[in-house]
């Protein structure tokens, strides 16, 4: 896990000691008896208050601005922050993904309010782990089995990819739904297991294209949801990401107009506050489909979509990071 700021670190008792102690950073000092004295004497400036006034806003600006768990702290800053999560599937080889993470590295220091993550093929976690740990880019995998270990050929459990530092794993993906079958019920499952190891999930949702042409897009994605929160309850929802994928999307160049993806982004959000306003308010949702540097930018900026998942275009150093740029 991230160590949290020192300067939060530091600051953090005067936040939580009570409400009013943020002010009283301010204007303890005017009331004390030094300051009185010194008023006394006519030497005391303003400029301690001055001093106060420019550290407490820096360490608001700073709050909303900085990676979590900094702004994770409950009550300090609601804001979401981005997201940006590249999910390679089954791409890549040891020396092209050397030179992918090259040029992420190289390029994500202009990176400067979002999150970056990437979902790497199980083989190469531990190369992954290797380039990326201390860096600002997380990883993650793209399933997960359930099981904690035992004889389930082929498979790879929540205890093995905290093995190799993984942050995300991605969890009922439209490929995996349709490709290999996976239910309802398998992705519940799948997402339980991810918290019980202290992976963060990204829940996959979206419809097919005859769906959203029958006008059944509503009621597709709001299955899906409903069939993991009636396994792990609303506030397991609120330790998640929710991607949301229209599978016509998908690989296939056609993107959701913003408005499209919009409407379906606060259709979930709106599903989530009727149970909990807090985690509606909280969890990330973000969109996925043929997002590209050209389109990202009118994405995100819609009210309710806070990132992307990104497929092809995170296989491409620059256009990942024009994507995250995109992003803040
Ligand atoms: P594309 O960005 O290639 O359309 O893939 C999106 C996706 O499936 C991410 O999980």
């Amino acid at each position: 896990m991230t160590e949290p700021d020192p300067l939060f670190v530091s600051l953090r008792p005067r936040f939580f000691d009570g409400q009013g102690i943020f002010l009283s950073l301010l204007f303890d000092e005017c009331q004390s008896p030094s300051f009185l004295r010194k008023q006394e004497s006519k030497s005391c400036s303003h400029l301690g208050f001055v001093c106060r006034l420019i550290i407490v806003v820096a360490f608001s600006v700073r709050c909303c601005y900085s990676a979590p768990p900094f702004n994770e702290c409950p009550g300090i800053c609601p804001m979401r922050q981005p997201l940006v999560a590249g999910n390679w599937k089954m791409n890549g080889s040891r020396d092209s993904i050397n030179h992918l993470l090259d040029g992420i590295l190289a390029g994500i220091g202009s990176v400067k309010k979002s999150e970056v993550a990437v979902c790497v093929p199980y083989v190469y976690l531990q190369q992954v782990c290797d380039r990326l740990t201390g860096t600002a880019v997380a990883w993650g995998a793209q399933n997960i089995n359930d099981h904690d270990s035992g004889a389930y050929t082929g498979e790879i459990s929540g205890s093995m990819l905290k093995d190799f530092g993984c942050r995300y794993v991605i969890v009922g993906h439209s490929e995996r739904r349709t490709l290999y079958g996976e239910s309802e019920q398998d992705v519940a499952v799948r997402f339980k297991a991810a918290l019980a190891h202290g992976l963060v999930p990204v829940l996959c949702v979206g419809e097919l294209l005859q769906e959203r042409d029958r006008g059944m897009t509503n009621e597709v994605v709001t299955r899906q949801l409903d069939a993991v929160i009636e396994d792990v309850g609303i506030d397991a929802i609120g330790r998640c990401v929710i991607a949301y994928e229209p599978v016509w999307a998908i690989g296939t160049g056609k993107v959701a107009t913003p408005m499209q993806a919009q409407e379906v982004h606060a259709m979930i959000r709106a599903r989530l506050a009727g149970l909990s306003e807090d985690v509606a308010a909280r969890v990330r949702i973000l969109y996925g489909g043929s997002m590209k540097p050209a389109n990202a930018g009118e994405l995100i900026r819609m009210d309710d979509i806070d990132g992307g998942l990104i497929g092809g275009a995170s296989l491409k150093a620059k256009d990942f990071l024009e994507i995250c740029a995109a992003a803040g």
